[in-house]
This record gives C-alpha cells, sequence and structure tokens, in this order.
C-alpha cells in the first residue's frame, strides 16, 4: 500500500523562513510530510531533485486576460494561455482581474459582474488556479448612500465567490476615480475586510502633461513615460494614504516604481499604518532607454512594445526598488502582465514620426507580458546574483506574501504539510546546463515578443507541479495534468490599522459619513 501519491527526493526546501535538505511527500494534491529522509517504496512515484532548490510555486497577483468587459481592450491571453505560460515560468497560482459591468444594477451586480468572468473561463483547460479580484470601474452617484450600497455589495460578491481584494484608478479616462468615490470605495472595503488595491497616478497631471505634448508634437512612445514622471506617482500615493487614513483601510499599492511613492509608502508604515506595496520585474530590469527610439534601429516604434503606467523608469531607479524589496517596503512582487500582439500597439503609431499633432502614444495600449519569466529573472538577479538579501526573501515576496495578503495562506504559499497544495517548483541543480537564454518561444504564450528576449538567468524551472501533479518538465507542457480550479479566498487577511497603538481612523474624531 502506499502511503503516498508521489516523493520528492533530495531537494533543498526553501520557503520564506527555512532553507534544509529534505524530502517532500505528497498525497491527495497536498503537502503531507516534509522529512529528512522519506523511504521511496511508500509512493507510487518518485522525483529526484538532484540536489535542486524546492519552492512553494510562485502566485502571480497581477495578471490581466481576457475578461468579458474588456476594459483594457484586446489582451492576447485567455486564462488558459495564461495559466499556461504561468506554470512554464514556475507560476501555480495568479489572480487577475473581473470588471464591473456598469450596465449591471441591483444588490447582485457586483456579484454577477464576477460570475460573467468565471463562466468565461470556465470552458478553457486551465493550469493552474485561479483568484479574480473586481475592477470598481464606477459608481452610481456621488452621494454617502453609494457608500452603503456598495457594502451589501461586496458582501454578496465575497460570499457568492471569495473575492476579497478590489482595485481602484486614480488615472486613466474612463476610470479615474474621484477622492470622493475612493472614499466610499475604502469605507465598504473596510466594513467587509477586503483589500483595497490602488493604482496610483494623478490623472489630471497626466493628461495636462499628454495634451501639452502632443501641442509640441512630442507623441512617440518615450514621451508617454515623460508625460507620468515619477511625482506623479509620488502625489497619488501621498494623497491615497491620507485617504486611507481618513478611513481606517489596508491598502496595498500595485505596480509601485517611484522613489517619491516609496517614501511615503515607508513613511506610512513606520507610523504603523497597514500599507503595503507590489512592485514589477521590469521596474528593476527595464529602464526608460527601452522606450526610446534608437536611431540605428529600423523599427523607430519597438519602443510601444515597452509602454506601460507607471513607466519605465530611470536605469539609476531600479537601485531603490532592489532596496524597498529587502527592507520590507515592498510587500509583493507581481508581473502585471497584460500581453498585448506588437500590432495591437500600432493604434498609437498614427502621427508619432512625422511632428503631427493628435496621435501617437496616447493610443498605445498599456502594458507587456511577463507572467513566464517573472520568477526565473527574480531567482537569477535577486538570489544568483545576490541583489536580495536570501532566497527566503525571493519566496517571500513572490510566494508567500502574496498568498498571505490576498487570503490564500498557508494553501498557497507555503508547503506546510496537511495544509498546503503541492504546488510546487523544482529548481534544476546547480551542475546543470544552465545558463538560459530567454526567447519568446520558451514562454509557451500567444504573444509575439519579450520585453525579455536575450536576457540570461542562471535558472529555470525545471519542474513545476500543480495540485501534486507535474504540468511542465524540462520545457515542456504535460497538458493531460492540467486542471485548474476558480480560488475563492478569504477576507480580513489584513487587519485593520484600529488596535495599532491606540490609533484611531480620522473620521472617527470628525463624524463618519454613516456610523456603523
Ligand atoms: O500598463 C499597465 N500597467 N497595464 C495594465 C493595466 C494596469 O494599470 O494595471
Ligand atoms: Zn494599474
Ligand atoms: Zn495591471
Ligand atoms: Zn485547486
Amino acid at each position: 500500500m502506499s502511503v503516498y501519491d508521489l516523493i520528492i527526493k533530495n531537494g533543498i526546501v526553501c520557503t520564506a523562513s527555512d532553507f534544509y535538505p529534505a524530502d517532500i511527500g505528497i498525497c491527495g494534491g497536498k503537502i503531507a510530510a516534509i522529512a529528512d529522509s522519506i523511504d521511496s517504496s511508500l509512493a507510487k512515484e518518485v522525483i529526484d531533485a538532484e540536489g535542486g532548490i524546492i519552492t512553494p510555486g510562485g502566485i502571480d497577483a497581477h495578471v490581466h486576460v481576457d475578461e468579458p468587459m474588456k476594459l483594457l481592450g484586446d489582451v492576447v491571453d485567455t486564462m488558459g494561455s495564461a495559466t499556461q505560460s504561468a506554470v512554464a515560468g514556475g507560476t501555480t497560482t495568479v489572480i487577475a482581474f473581473a470588471s464591473q459591468d456598469v450596465g449591471l444594477r441591483g444588490p447582485k451586480a457586483l456579484s454577477n459582474s464576477v460570475r460573467q468572468a468565471i463562466d468565461l473561463y470556465e470552458e478553457q483547460t486551465l493550469y493552474c488556479d485561479y483568484g479574480l479580484h473586481l475592477i470598481i470601474a464606477r459608481l452610481e452617484d456621488e452621494s454617502k448612500q453609494t457608500c452603503e450600497e456598495l457594502d451589501d455589495q461586496l458582501r454578496n460578491m465575497y460570499d457568492d465567490h471569495g473575492v476579497s481584494s478590489v482595485k481602484v484608478f486614480m488615472t486613466y479616462p474612463g476610470l479615474q476615480m474621484s477622492d470622493y468615490s475612493i472614499l466610499n470605495t475604502m469605507y465598504a472595503t473596510r466594513k467587509n475586510g477586503i483589500t483595497t488595491m490602488i493604482h496610483a497616478e494623478n490623472g489630471d497631471i497626466v493628461r495636462w502633461m499628454t495634451e501639452s505634448l502632443e501641442l509640441q508634437g512630442l507623441v512617440q512612445p518615450y514621451y508617454h513615460g515623460v508625460s507620468r514622471p515619477t511625482i506623479v506617482e509620488g502625489e497619488a500615493t501621498s494623497r491615497a494614504i491620507t485617504l486611507a487614513t481618513t478611513m481606517d483601510t489596508p491598502i496595498l499599492f500595485v505596480h509601485v516604481s517611484s522613489p517619491e511613492a516609496l517614501d511615503s509608502i515607508r513613511k506610512a508604515q513606520t507610523s504603523g499604518l497597514k500599507v503595503y506595496a507590489e512592485t514589477c520585474p521590469q521596474y528593476m530590469l527595464l529602464s526608460d532607454e527601452d522606450t526610446k527610439c534608437h536611431h540605428d534601429q529600423s523599427d523607430k516604434f519597438e519602443g510601444a512594445k515597452n509602454v506601460c503606467s507607471p513607466p519605465l523608469r530611470e536605469k539609476q531607479n531600479e537601485q531603490r526598488i532592489w532596496k524597498a524589496m529587502d527592507n520590507g517596503t515592498i510587500t509583493i512582487v507581481s508581473s502585471d502582465h497584460c500581453a498585448y500582439l506588437y500590432s495591437s500597439k500600432f493604434r498609437g503609431k498614427h502621427n508619432a514620426f512625422d511632428n503631427g499633432k493628435g496621435g501617437g502614444f496616447r493610443y498605445i495600449p498599456n502594458g507587456m507580458p511577463g507572467v513566464c519569466t517573472r520568477l526565473p529573472l527574480l531567482f537569477d538577479q535577486g538570489y544568483l546574483k545576490n541583489k536580495l538579501s536570501s532566497l527566503m526573501k525571493f519566496v517571500e515576496l513572490h510566494c508567500t506574501n502574496p498568498a498571505k495578503i490576498y487570503g490564500c495562506y498557508p494553501k498557497k504559499g507555503a508547503l506546510l504539510p496537511g495544509s498546503s497544495d503541492a504546488d510546487i517548483v523544482i529548481w534544476y541543480p546547480s551542475k546543470s546546463k544552465v545558463p538560459v537564454k530567454i526567447r519568446n518561444e520558451m514562454l509557451h504564450h500567444p504573444c509575439d515578443y519579450t520585453p525579455y528576449e536575450g536576457f540570461e538567468v542562471g535558472n529555470w524551472p525545471r519542474y513545476t507541479l500543480v495540485h501534486g501533479k507535474v504540468v511542465y518538465k524540462e520545457g515542456k507542457l504535460l497538458q493531460h495534468n492540467a486542471e485548474g480550479h476558480y480560488l475563492r479566498r478569504n477576507t480580513n487577511s489584513i487587519p485593520r490599522n484600529k488596535w495599532v497603538n491606540g490609533w484611531r481612523p480620522a473620521y472617527e474624531k470628525f463624524g463618519t459619513p454613516q456610523q456603523e
């Protein structure tokens, strides 16, 4: 009689807290045992890790795929293709976005918006589990009653689908929220223990800068970055912290790239506020140089491939990001995977090179692919090239913290016997034939480019396991083992500020929009 379905032998287990040689026993898709040595005869199947490092599978908590509302236009990924590319790079859970269907009315409107997304993905072959955040695109009206309605709607959405996080935008035409609407949202997220994710850029400054650059004919891809300098992110970040302080709501800033934003976040954290931050590999590994048109390049528009918001920053900025990752200012690293075919970016090509007015960068869809490359790039730079203090820090940022912050720990993001899904990455032993040169074809995604083409990395996931089954092995996908599910998550994963040093939300002092 086998005790385990699978045993992984001779690996070095690395979690957010430990690094030690051990064998892992897997049963029923869960981690069943971790021990110095587990007898091979107890399992139906054995994988020899040959001394390779074993980490929990990555959690990429910021991924955009095709969804019913098409808020971001024609991204190239389905949930199926995104999960496929994810496991090919060692990521075993993705959290993508459902968007509010602004046409729906009533107390189940948000819940039904999420339902539409889940229904869309049901027919697809999923290689790993996925969760959904909700993008709030619009609130009904600018009145205080809105926060009570939103409170009911969020509760229904959570009860029905286990969605425990929402994203709001302080920029983008059509999505930018007023401070008043953000306060209403925070009031409702606070009551429901839901995490508020903030895209912090001052949309009014971006609009003003964009129009001004266009009038001067400065519309090539590089000027997208010029239109949204680091202070634009810094201002919105400190404003959002003020709003969150008023409402006593934990917040998480997504895709943080600016030193001013990091300073505000650090200051808020030091004062005891529950303020968290995400960054993405592009802000450490690419720079605004990668959006420029170089005269020796035959294709002068290629910089459009790297247009994203917040934009890529000056090269020297990357040191600040690495430091913030290591000292705890930044809590998680996600990819912000948002892949468009290069041809989709051509909408911004018109007028970009003829000094014409009214065309150019504002029409380039924002975003780049990255769900597959996130872990290998950061394993290489952070661990092998020592830009992070330890491999445990790498696991914390890419696996464990996202699971904790988004309410799916220790099922995900950990290797805890009896509790964690057997979502595992086995890396190549150090003696193996690595480095690997990144090529777009390796990424198993439908996008026609990667910003990291030609980058060399010193390791790559050798095996990716989801629910104890190998879904990716030595460069190949194993479709017959692909079985991803929708993942419900828990609320209240971040405690409120209220109990920190007797601190009270600002509105308690001045009166509340609606007393609890
Ligand atoms: O440029 C980006 N980041 N595109 C994706 C949408 C977003 O704001 O996250
Ligand atoms: Zn965003
Ligand atoms: Zn995004
Ligand atoms: Zn599952």
